[in-house]
Parts: structure tokens; C-alpha cells; sequence
């Protein structure tokens, strides 16, 4: 069964495709308002957020289906000491896909280990945010009409900010990518991701007016006072880089500026006017993304469990050496292993055998 806890765990085909069916979607949304009819998705929320939640609901209700949500963690049995594991659990008893976001990183794999339903991780800590990154590389091809050869300035805390961490480590999957890395010292992109990455090259950098007029996208993020254990470092620290209209005069005419939101006060709202600033389209995206992936995983299942539950049928093994030629063996069965092709396989030797 297919999770999404971080980007990795998609390959560079599975992320065209869904950014191409995100893409189709965006286009035609009326074609997909039943495909997830009698489905339900369980939102579990355990840190604050706007889009990515009503996002992935209203991603749902669009194909259909329907939602039970957990917002608040004092109406839940986690308030009275449940583990993490066991309210995953139970959830994943009443829905056939949840939605996570977790303070702690690393808490979407814990949470898999007894899940018998997909797990979307919707943020974890200051770790990854795989859905935001479909939503950015749905944003950047429907813009610019590729996710290669682009020159991408990431912008502010690099290394608090998990949405940076999954947009890096996916374009650099793509080819002949470049990245400038703008941010302070103390906020560097982490040194693990940036010997992770799989191409590209990259620069850090501490100027946004230098970086501006060379790069095809930028990328600003927030400063994330709450991950911070020093607040006078975050005062010292919130506003090093903001986005104004004066600083727009450098960027590039047919760049797109991006942010995954919220902001605070590093893009002004005299910006929002300006062509190139894309960050609400981004929002949209976000929603029509979120459907594509559902799709995927709740159809990833229904194969696997239709191989399981498909009717066996009954006949004699041709393994000469299995069991059932050798002892009395009433029915010998044969369960269907690929819906695709119409392999089957004994129950008791495994042979595979086509009829
Ligand atoms: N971009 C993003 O994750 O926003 P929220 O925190 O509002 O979900």
C-alpha cells in the first residue's frame, strides 16, 4: 500500500503524472465529481492550518466523497493520553485515507506502522510537506511550461521551512535545475538536504536584490517563529528579506513569484497586484493537486484489495511437485494476482498460472 510521508516516496514518473492528471483536473473539474463517491477521507490535524486542510476537504467533497475531521486535539482521545499510533489507528477503522499534519518530525512513519489505510503526511514538523511541493510543481509547469532547465531562488528560512525541503530535494529530480539559496547563516538549508539532492547546482546566497534579476522562479517563505527555541534570534531574524514593489523592479519580467502561505511580512500586498506573482493560483492548484493524489492512492488500494478479494476459481495444479498432486486436496484454489493480466496464483505452491 502506497503513503505519502515525503517526496521521495514518489518517482519522477509518478510526479508527472500527477501533475498532468492535476493539470487535466484544473481543466475539466465537473469530469471527476464522482470518483471518489462513497469514499471517506479522515483529516487529522494536530498543528494549526488553513489551506492545506480545507484544501484536502474540499479536494474530497469535489470527487465525491466524504470527510471526518479532527481539528482540535482536546476533543479527542489523544487529550486523555492515547498514543499516536492507536488514534491513527482507530481513524483509519472509520475512513479509507488520512490525512495527517504532526508537530514532531517523523510522525507520519510511526503512524504507518499499524495503519491498514494510506497515510498523507500534511506537514510534520519542520521536516517535509510533500502535498505542498505537488501543489508548487503543479504551479511551476502550468506557468512555465516545464519543471527543467529553470533557475529557482528559495528565499528566507531555509531551514525551519519543510516546504522548502521537499521542493528542493523534488526539482532537483529534474534536469539541469539551478538553485540559489537566499537565505541568513543561521537559516541554511540543512546540510543533509543539500548533499541529498539528485542534480542540479546549487549557490547559497545572502542577497535577494542579487539573485532577483537571474532567476525564472522565486520562491519566498516565512520565517516560522514557532519552530524557533530562541526568540530574540527570531526578532533579530523576521524581516531579513521582504518582497516589495521596489525589489520587483529587478525580477525578471516573465518570472513567477511563489509562496505557500501563509505570510507574514515578507511579501507586501502591494505585490499581489503585480502579474508575477502567482501565490494564490498556487492555493488553487493546491486543491485540484490534492484531488490527483487522492485518486491515486485510494485506486492504488482498490487493486490490491481487488487481487485479494477477487472469487477464486477451482481446477487442478499443473506444479507436478505441489502438494495438492501428491496428497487429497478437495478444491485446489487459485486466487487472482493481477487484475491487469489474468495471472493466478495456487493458494498452496504459488504457481502462477494463466487461464
Ligand atoms: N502552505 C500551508 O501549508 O499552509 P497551511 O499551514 O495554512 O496549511
Amino acid at each position: 500500500m502506497k503513503n505519502l510521508i515525503g517526496i521521495n516516496d514518489f518517482s519522477i514518473e509518478e510526479l508527472k503524472e500527477l501533475v498532468k492528471v492535476g493539470c487535466d483536473i484544473s481543466s475539466n473539474p465537473s469530469k471527476y465529481m464522482d470518483e471518489m463517491k462513497g469514499r471517506v477521507m479522515a483529516t487529522l490535524f494536530f498543528e494549526p492550518s488553513t489551506r492545506t486542510k480545507f484544501s484536502f476537504e474540499s479536494a474530497m467533497l469535489r470527487l465525491g466523497g466524504r470527510l471526518i475531521s479532527l481539528s482540535e486535539v482536546k476533543n479527542s482521545s489523544v487529550s486523555k493520553g492515547e498514543s499516536l499510533k492507536d488514534t491513527v489507528r482507530t481513524v483509519g477503522c472509520y475512513s479509507d485515507i488520512v490525512v495527517m499534519r504532526h508537530p514532531n518530525e517523523g510522525a507520519p512513519r510511526l503512524a504507518i506502522e499499524t495503519l491498514d489505510v494510506p497515510l498523507i503526511n500534511a506537514g510534520d514538523g519542520g521536516h517535509e510537506h510533500p502535498t505542498q511541493t505537488l501543489t508548487d510543481l503543479l504551479t511551476i509547469y502550468s506557468e512555465m511550461g516545464r519543471l527543467d532547465d529553470l533557475n529557482i531562488a528559495l528565499v528566507g528560512d531555509l531551514k525551519y521551512g519543510r516546504t522548502v525541503h521537499s521542493l528542493v530535494e523534488a526539482m532537483s529530480k529534474f534536469n539541469n535545475n539551478t538553485f540559489f539559496f537566499v537565505s541568513p547563516k543561521e537559516l541554511e538549508l540543512p546540510e543533509y538536504i543539500q548533499n541529498s539532492l539528485k542534480g542540479g547546482c546549487f549557490f547559497n546566497e545572502r542577497s535577494l536584490e542579487k539573485v532577483l534579476p537571474k532567476v525564472d522562479v522565486v520562491y519566498m517563505t516565512r520565517i516560522q517563529r514557532e519552530r524557533f527555541d530562541d526568540m530574540n534570534t527570531y526578532e533579530r531574524l523576521k524581516d531579513v528579506y521582504i518582497l516589495d514593489e521596489e525589489k520587483m523592479k529587478l525580477a525578471r519580467e516573465d518570472a513567477i513569484i511563489l509562496h505557500p502561505l501563509p505570510r507574514v511580512n515578507e511579501i507586501t500586498e502591494g505585490v499581489d497586484k503585480d502579474p508575477r506573482a502567482k501565490y494564490f493560483k498556487q492555493v488553487k492548484n493546491g486543491m485540484y493537486i490534492r484531488m490527483a493524489l487522492i485518486m491515486k492512492l485510494i485506486r492504488e488500494v482498490d487493486e490490491i484489495v481487488e487481487d485479494k478479494e477477487y472469487p477464486v476459481i477451482y481446477s487442478s495444479c499443473p506444479n507436478p511437485k505441489c502438494i495438492t498432486n501428491h496428497q487429497y486436496v478437495e478444491r485446489v484454489a487459485f486466487e487472482q494476482r493481477s487484475i491487469k493480466n489474468r495471472n493466478y496464483a495456487c493458494r498452496y505452491c504459488g504457481k502462477i498460472v494463466s487461464f
